[in-house]
C-alpha cells in the first residue's frame, strides 16, 4: 500500500471524506483503553505515505494517542508521515501572559513537529505568531483557510452584514467577506475570565434592520459570540447567525447562544458536533495534491 488516510474512531466520517476526495483508502487506528486509563494504540497497516487524521479538540485526551499512532506507523515502515489535524489546539497561549506560565503553543508545536514530516491544519489561531513554521521547526506545516468552506452559509441570505466580535477576528471575517463582497463591522473585546467577556461594537447602529452574521475562528465557551449577539439584538439586528471555523461548544454553550438571540449556528466539520455541516475535505485534499504529498 502506498498512500492511505488513518483515522481514529471519532473522526471516521470526515477522514473518510478526505480519503474519498484523494481517491485513496481510509483505515482505522484502533485504541484500547486499559482499566488504569492508559491507551494501547494499534495500526493494522503502515502505508508508505500516511495521512494520520485527528482533530485535537479535547487535546489532553487525544494528543498522546496521536503521537503513539505516529510512532506505530514509523515502526511499521511509513516513510512519509503527514499529520492532518483539522482543529489544532494549544495555539492561543502564544506568550506567557503572566509570570510562570508555560508557552503552550511553542511546546506543543515542537512536540508535533518531532513526530511527522508535514502537518496540515485549518485556520489555526495564530495571533502574535505569524506562521506555523515559527513553531514547527524542520517540517512542512500548512494552514488551510476555511473561508471557502464557510461561503455556502451565505447562499440564501440577502445582503448580510458580517461582524467580527474582536480585533483578533479581523483576519477570519475579512477572509470570508472579501470574495463575497460583503460588508464588515468589527467589535472590541476585553476578556474578564474563561467565560466572561465585555464587548463593544463601534458603529453598531449599522446593524439595525439587517441580517447579521457573527464570524470567528472559534466558538469555545460561547461567551464571545453570546456577548456580541446581545449587543446586536439591543441595536436592532433583525436576524443574528453565528459562523465559525471550529465549534468546540457543548450543548449548554449552544443553548446560551440561542438564548442570547442567535438563530442559527454553523461551523465546519473540523470538530464533530451538531453545528459542523460545512465539510473541509475538498480544501484539505487540494492542499495535499498541490504540495505533492500524495506521491
Ligand atoms: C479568541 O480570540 C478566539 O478568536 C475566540 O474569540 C475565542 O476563543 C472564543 O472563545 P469563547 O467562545 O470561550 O468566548
Amino acid at each position: 500500500m502506498t498512500c492511505a488516510v488513518l483515522a481514529f474512531v471519532e473522526g471516521a466520517a470526515p477522514a473518510a471524506r478526505l480519503a474519498a476526495a484523494l481517491g485513496i483508502p481510509c483505515h482505522a487506528v484502533d485504541v484500547h483503553r486499559f482499566p488504569d486509563g492508559e491507551s494501547l494504540v494499534r495500526v493494522e497497516q503502515a502505508p508508505r505515505t500516511a495521512f494520520l487524521y485527528r482533530s485535537l479538540d479535547r487535546p489532553n485526551d487525544k494528543a498522546l494517542e496521536l503521537l503513539l499512532a505516529a510512532s506505530a506507523l514509523r515502526d511499521g515502515g511509513t516513510t512519509k508521515l503527514v499529520l492532518v489535524i483539522p482543529y489544532l489546539a494549544y495555539m492561543r497561549q502564544d506568550i506567557a501572559f503572566h509570570p510562570g506560565e508555560a508557552v503552550s503553543q511553542r511546546v506543543f508545536g515542537d512536540l508535533l513537529a518531532r513526530a511527522c514530516d508535514a502537518l496540515l491544519t485549518v485556520d489555526p489561531h495564530l495571533h502574535r505568531t505569524h506562521s506555523l513554521a515559527e513553531i514547527m521547526p524542520g517540517i512542512e506545516a500548512r494552514a488551510v483557510p476555511a473561508a471557502e468552506a464557510l461561503a455556502p452559509a451565505f447562499a440564501t441570505m440577502h445582503d448580510p452584514l458580517l461582524v467580527g466580535p474582536d480585533e483578533e477576528s479581523r483576519q477570519w471575517v475579512e477572509a470570508v467577506a472579501r470574495p463575497l463582497g460583503l460588508e464588515v463591522l468589527l467589535g472590541g473585546k476585553q476578556r474578564r475570565g474563561d467565560r466572561e467577556v465585555v464587548l463593544t461594537i463601534p458603529e453598531v447602529g449599522r446593524v439595525a434592520g439587517r441580517t447579521v452574521v457573527l464570524v470567528d475562528d472559534l466558538i469555545s465557551s460561547g461567551a464571545t459570540m453570546a456577548a456580541a449577539a446581545r449587543v446586536l439584538r439591543a441595536s436592532g439586528a433583525t436576524r443574528i447567525e453565528a459562523l465559525a471555523t471550529h465549534c468546540l461548544a457543548g450543548p449548554a454553550a449552544l443553548e446560551q447562544l440561542r438564548r442570547a438571540g442567535v438563530a442559527a449556528i454553523r461551523s465546519t466539520d473540523t470538530v464533530p458536533g451538531p453545528t459542523g455541516s460545512l465539510a473541509v475535505a475538498g480544501l484539505l485534499a487540494r492542499t495535499i495534491r498541490d504540495r505533492g504529498w500524495l506521491a
